[in-house]
């Protein structure tokens, strides 16, 4: 491995939550990742906080067990032992401000050590309840009062409607600097998402065609085939729109239809999506039933399996009316969208798991075929696949071989696997964490950006929570949804589009 010359400076890493599930699942994977790919600093250290008891040896193996088990990369060659002896544990109850000052002693001792002021990152991997208070007590200890090198990054959910989200960030902003607040949302992180910016703005071929004249509508599909696992506690006080569409999707949407960036400036991007958020439609709340729709899923089976209904879910409310389902139709009312409908959609236990993106043309405005030539004929489509299948794909129409006018759809592919067979994707914690050392916050959400994506969907949030749902459980596991999604769509003659799996 030749040494890479672009590493970020010292950094002293604190994880609140250290013990908890999301450090040994993505985080300390995406770090060691990150020092297997020589991305991380010459001197860092990872500081574990929780209320476990746990000595630093103990601690590193049950990082250790999360590595063999979540991590793209496993022990080997020695490379976790080096690795985790920059790895510690502080037990604390993070409710206790005497506790801070341990902090701060920890890192003066590094400072001194290194001989140089590093990066102090405080990562709040926690629930969302104690997020206030941790900050509160954190901006108490002066090395936060340096802007340059001390962030703080905060997990999702990012408040719990508008007017929360509002506080949290009256409160944070504050405390800190914007500039030093990190608030995650991974799916900026993945790889194939990223690769959207690239696709529309370092081509010339798509612009002219990305608008309301070449594109008759947009669909974004993020299904699972999981349910709500052990989760039911947060996801009771979720639901799909909160925990999916408020974040993940609508930052999809936003990069399909935010106007090219001047540069690569992190507010010039964070400026063009906060742009398409507040130009998106709201509906008034007599107008959500024909703009947004909601399901929850039945017990039923899955591969054989005989699974429980979301009702039964451990910590759920045997009378829940929490969504585990929701599509909408949106409308971004600029130029370049005007009329043009983007829907969206994503639950929990669908019959296929897939993040995908498709852009579907309008017809050819002219047919000079005759009518028996094209019974498969269908209009363009460019169809971006995020995960687990990572590719784009253009279908056009191609004449059949043969002496008959028969004409085709095929499909001209990128596929990731087979353009870089050597290369693989770093994991979206591994590219954000990375981010957040090298202090560049583009692909993190703003204030203003969370807020904006909270006004799109209050009108839904607030309907659905004063109008009772009509026949839960509406949907069986292993379907695509309940069947008022399929006429959420339909009524504008279009289906949602749902393509066979590559990867299974
Ligand atoms: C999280 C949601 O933000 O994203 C989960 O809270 C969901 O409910 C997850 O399962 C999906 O992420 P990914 O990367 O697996 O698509």
């Amino acid at each position: 491995m030749s040494s890479n010359n672009k590493k970020p400076k010292a950094s002293v890493i604190f994880i609140f939550g250290g013990s908890g599930d999301l450090n040994q699942r993505k985080l300390t994977p995406a770090l060691y990742n990150l020092f297997i790919d020589e991305w991380m600093p010459d001197n860092f250290a990872i500081i574990g906080l929780g209320r476990t008891k746990y000595s630093d040896e103990k601690f590193r193996e049950h990082l250790s067990e999360g590595i063999q088990q979540f991590s793209r990369r496993k022990e080997k060659n020695g490379i976790w032992k080096d690795f985790s002896q920059r790895i510690a544990y502080m037990q604390m109850d993070a409710g206790d401000e005497s506790a801070y000052k341990g902090i701060a002693e920890r890192v003066k001792e590094y400072e001194k050590e290194w001989n140089t002021n590093p990066n102090v990152i405080f990562y709040l991997a926690v629930a969302p309840q104690l997020v206030p208070d941790i900050a509160k007590k954190l901006a108490t200890v002066q090395l936060c009062g340096d802007t340059q090198t001390t962030r703080i990054v905060v997990e999702k959910p990012f408040g719990h409607d508008l007017k929360s989200a509002k506080e949290l960030n009256a409160l944070l902003g504050s405390l800190f600097a914007e500039d030093q607040i990190y608030r995650i949302d991974h799916y900026l992180g993945k790889e194939t998402v990223q690769n959207i910016l690239a696709l529309r703005f370092a081509n010339a071929l798509f612009e002219p065609i990305w608008n309301r004249n070449y594109i008759d509508h947009v669909q974004i599909t993020v299904a699972e085939t999981v349910g709500v696992e052990d989760r039911g506690g947060y996801y009771e006080q979720s639901g799909a729109l909160r925990d999916m569409v408020q974040n993940h999707i609508l930052q999809l949407l936003c990069m399909v239809a935010m106007e090219p960036p001047v540069n690569f400036q992190a507010n010039e991007i964070r400026n063009k999506k906060v742009a398409v958020l507040n130009a998106i439609r709201k509906f008034t709340r007599e107008e959500v039933r024909n703009y947004a729709v909601r399901g929850q899923y039945s017990e039923g089976w899955i591969k054989g399996k005989k699974v429980k209904g979301y009702r039964q879910e451990e910590k759920v409310d045997k009378n829940s009316n929490v969504e585990t389902f929701a599509a909408a139709k949106f409308y971004i009312d600029n130029w370049r969208w005007h009329r043009i409908p983007f829907y969206v959609r994503t639950g929990k236990f669908m019959h296929q798991k897939t993040s995908v993106i498709n852009i579907q043309f309008r017809p050819a405005p002219h047919y000079a075929f005759p009518a028996e030539a094209a019974e498969t004929w269908r209009p363009n489509r460019l169809t971006i696949s995020i995960q687990p299948d990572m590719d784009i794909r253009l279908s056009f129409q191609a004449k059949r071989p043969g002496q008959s006018m028969t004409l085709n759809p095929v499909d001209m592919i990128f596929s990731y696997k087979d353009a870089y067979p050597e290369d693989h994707e770093p994991e979206a914690y591994e590219t954000l964490l990375l981010d957040v050392m090298e202090g560049n916050p583009a692909q993190f959400m703003r204030a203003d950006q969370v807020e904006a994506a909270w006004e799109v969907v209050m009108p839904i949030i607030e309907t659905w929570e004063q109008r009772p749902p009509m026949g839960f459980p509406n949907y069986a596991p292993d379907s695509w949804g309940p069947e008022d999604a399929e006429a959420l769509i339909a009524r504008d003659g279009h289906n949602w589009i749902t393509l066979p799996h590559k990867s299974e």
